[in-house]
């Protein structure tokens, strides 16, 4: 049943970030038609499954499933919502462009309206609403309304992060839908805002709030890069790059956030997101050379750890080497993009037997790794292999004991990708132990 004050949304695509916005909806109250074209995802979603794994994200469809609606038929979203939320992909093309087919599919399936608008959570280049405004008026559908409302969510703290944002950005036209989306948001915002949450309101133009997303991901990015770089400099100077960090952070012009050095940043959007606004840079006349860097540095990163392990082995043909975690970080079983798929081709190019094992992401790298073998515990994976690669940094590593990692590989070497082991203990136990940027 709708809260009387809380109004019936849309949204269009069923993804991570679509499924967490609905869910998130459902739980402030709204009833939320949820579209996808994927009919096979809707039938698993109608029948109480949740396709993706995600911390607390099963439990509150659950708890909402009564105003939670599924359907392949946007015209249902139409019907029942004025608002709707259009998180469809937007994976990089060849050329590290945005691909937008899917945004325009969905704008052209939008009928002439003078009380909707479409409310653009997928990440997009700067200028994708003023042109999706100028396709609507070509198409006579100049009332449809457009809001900007980048998305925020870090997979495995999606659903928390959805409802205790640090800001919630609007960008729009100066009409009724900016405010309507400020109005649904507004139990999260700030008390200065209206609310009773914790998140900023930053009310902008349309650009803006496109490159407010943008520019945070690969600022983000370029830090990651930037403690990399430190690492990788601290390995030939005896630095420790954890003692570095923490030094670093704890100036409050810097923070602590984003200084793990470790194999490289993945996922579905650090990488996507750098590439296009190096790209929507690179298109408008400007080399954005900082960025061709973070992506340089990013992906010699994570071709290291072969260095590490030939330095140990020598040749790597026929080795075996165990993955510990195969997701792109810990948490989530979202594998794009993610470290392993490369540390993993390149391994298998070099003549070694790659052993994974991840606690959720073994059934999506299933499609995406060839030539791998699958254990079911990382004990199964370590037990006779020559060396251990640490992927993600999921806890369940950290926790095991150095003894059995000792006792269950053939060789002694372990590679910390993550920094997230005990390196005086792993030495203990009689292993070769390298992490990144460590002194030890
Ligand atoms: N995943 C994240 O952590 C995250 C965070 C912030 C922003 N974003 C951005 O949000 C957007 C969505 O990302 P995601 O990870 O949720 O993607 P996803 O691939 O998990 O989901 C996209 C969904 O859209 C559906 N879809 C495609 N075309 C459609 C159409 N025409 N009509 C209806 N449904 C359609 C797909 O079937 C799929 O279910 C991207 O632009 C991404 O950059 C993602």
């Amino acid at each position: 049943m709708t809260t009387p004050d809380r109004e019936t949304i849309g949204v269009i695509g069923t993804g991570y970030v679509g499924l967490v916005t609905a869910a998130g909806f459902a739980e402030l109250g709204s009833d939320v038609w949820c579209i996808d074209i994927d009919a096979a995802k809707i039938e698993r979603l109608r029948a109480g499954e949740v396709p993706i794994w995600e911390p607390g994200l099963a439990e509150c469809l659950e708890r909402n499933r009564g105003r939670l609606h599924f359907s392949t038929d946007v015209a249902d979203a139409l019907e029942h919502a004025r608002l709707l939320f259009v998180a469809v992909g937007t994976p990089p093309t060849y050329s590290g462009d945005a691909d937008l087919s899917a945004v325009h599919a969905v704008v052209a399936a939008m009928p002439p309206s003078e009380h909707h608008a479409l409310v653009m959570k997928s990440t997009v280049p700067v200028g994708t609403g003023a042109a999706i405004r100028r396709a609507f008026a070509e198409q006579g559908k100049d009332g449809f309304r457009y809001v900007s409302c980048p998305e925020f969510l870090k997979e495995g703290s999606a659903l928390t992060d959805f409802l205790a944002p640090d800001r919630v950005v609007i960008g729009d036209g100066s009409d009724w839908a900016g405010d309507a989306v400020a109005d649904l948001y507004r139990p999260l915002l700030t008390p200065e805002h209206g609310g009773q949450g914790v998140g900023e309101l930053v009310r902008t133009d349309i650009a803006s709030a496109e490159m407010v997303k943008l520019a945070s991901n690969a600022f983000l990015a370029t830090k990651i890069s930037f403690i990399n770089e430190i690492a990788n400099v601290c390995e030939e100077t005896g630095a420790d790059v954890l003692q570095v960090a923490r030094g670093m952070g704890l100036d409050d012009r810097i923070g602590p956030k984003f200084l793990q050095a470790g194999i490289g940043f993945g996922g579905s959007c650090f990488p996507k997101d750098v590439s296009a606004l190096k790209q929507l840079a690179g298109n408008s006349g400007y080399h954005f050379q900082l960025l061709n860097a973070v992506i340089e540095v990013n992906e010699l990163q994570k071709r290291r750890v072969i260095g590490k392990l030939e330095k140990h082995l020598g040749s790597l043909v026929g080795q075996r080497i165990a993955l510990l975690g195969l997701a792109f970080k810990p948490n989530t079983d979202d594998m794009r993009e993610a470290s392993s798929l490369v540390l993993a081709a390149r391994l298998t190019a070099a003549g070694a037997t790659v052993v994974a094992y991840d606690p959720v992401a073994e059934e999506e790298a299933r499609h995406l790794m060839h030539g791998v073998e699958f254990a079911s515990s990382a004990l199964a994976a370590l037990e006779g292999a020559d060396a251990a690669v640490l992927v993600t940094e999921w806890p369940e590593f950290a926790e095991l004991d150095p003894a059995a990692i000792a006792a269950a590989l053939r060789g002694d070497v372990l590679i910390d990708g993550r920094n997230a082991l005990d390196p005086v203990a792993a030495q203990a136990a009689g292993l070769r132990y390298e992490g990144i940027g460590r002194a030890v």
